[in-house]
């Protein structure tokens, strides 16, 4: 099943397999993708489709150092090197829009954080010289939050502008779309927080605003359901995620991590109409996706499945799947902001 062909929005896929968003921070101190970058992804075009690294839509959301963002003209233009780099290799590629919120510096952004409410989280957060406790953010006016959600339609469209064919809301792992989700980040009493209903809004606000901009086929969203890194605490999960996915835009897809139990996944896939991406591996859990996982999930109904740290030593991940090759697995030092471990693993030698 992983290796047949699937028809996403507009695009046709060779493949069920979606390289999962990694952050790799190797981007320019002012966030743009560097040549290796475009080396990078042009590598591994075999995928069905590659949702690069998290990219922050505005300057305020970049959470790490390096990481790259899609705000200037300049990051636009060198995104578009990246793009042009995968379709020349016969691959599809979507941005994936990463807001920090709290997650974030201003020793990195250049802008003190942001968030539903001044709760820090507690977690490090990375700067060029280290990491240090998380700070405590401040909390966005209404008016405010709307021009964040705004913030990723913006973003979408110059995401297009440099030729990406769609992008990815990074709703999942702790982020800005999370902390709205939760009931520990989020402690507003106004229409954004409190109920169900307010907890939701940013995230479906968000999605209309790339929806508009760009249309329903080039828009998914990335969700961890019940995922508690970076400090997060759903109430009333799944009724959450139930009330979320009814609330959305149409869009082209939902990409979920396994960051809860089967049967709760299992609804979420029953309850979208679209595509519905499964990370098996959750957020960084013990193990790498296996193959087996993505045919599992695939037979209970999953349509795409992404791989995330098998992608990283093995850019020709779909040629190994199919001709049953082993793997290369990755050491950790060498996942951010190193020189060795990027663009110097090579296709399987026969
Ligand atoms: C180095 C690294 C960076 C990651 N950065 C991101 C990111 O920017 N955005 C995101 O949504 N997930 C990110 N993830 C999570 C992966 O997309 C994926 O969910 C996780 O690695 C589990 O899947 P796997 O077992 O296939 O690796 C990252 C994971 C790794 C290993």
């Amino acid at each position: 099943m992983l290796l047949t062909s699937y028809r996403l929005g507009n695009l046709i896929l060779p493949n069920r397999l979606v390289m999962a968003p990694m952050t790799r921070a190797r981007a320019t101190v002012d966030g743009s993708p560097v040549a290796s970058t475009a080396t990078y992804y042009a590598q591994r075009a075999t995928a069905g489709l590659i949702v690069t690294e998290g990219t922050h839509p505005n300057e305020v959301g970049q959470a790490g150092p390096f990481m790259p963002g899609i705000h200037n003209a300049a990051q636009v233009a060198a995104w578009r090197v990246v793009t042009d780099a995968v379709h020349a290799n016969g691959g599809r590629i979507f941005a994936q829009l990463m807001h920090g919120g709290r997650i974030g510096h201003v020793e990195v952004a250049g802008h003190e954080p942001v968030a539903p409410s001044a709760i820090a989280a507690r977690t490090d957060v990375f700067l060029p010289s280290g990491v240090v406790p998380a700070p405590v953010p401040r909390a966005l006016s209404v008016g405010e939050i709307r021009e964040q959600a705004q913030a990723f339609g913006d973003a979408a469209r110059r995401a297009v502008e440099a030729g990406f064919d769609g992008v990815e809301l990074h709703g999942a792992n702790g982020y800005l779309i999370q902390q709205f989700l939760s009931s520990s980040a989020n402690l507003r009493t106004d229409s954004y927080g409190g109920s169900i209903n307010g907890r939701i809004r940013f995230a479906v606000e968000a999605a209309e605003a790339a929806v508009d901009a760009i249309g329903a086929d080039r828009v998914g969203i990335r969700l961890s359901p019940g995922g508690q890194v970076q400090d997060i605490v759903e109430n009333e999960m799944p009724s959450l995620y139930a009330a979320l996915l009814k609330a959305l835009p149409d869009m082209a897809y939902i990409h979920v991590l396994a960051t809860v139990d089967d049967e709760v996944l299992m609804g979420l896939r029953k309850a979208w109409p679209t595509a519905f991406i499964l990370n098996p591996g959750g957020q960084i859990g013990p193990n790498e996706s296996t193959r087996e996982q993505g045919e599992r999930w695939l037979a209970n109904g999953a349509d795409l499945i992404s791989y995330g740290r098998a992608y990283l030593g093995n850019p020709d991940l779909v040629e190994r799947f199919r001709l049953g090759l082993p793997l290369v697995s990755t050491d950790r030092e060498t996942w951010f902001q190193t020189e060795a471990g990027y663009v110097d693993h090579p296709s399987y030698q026969h």
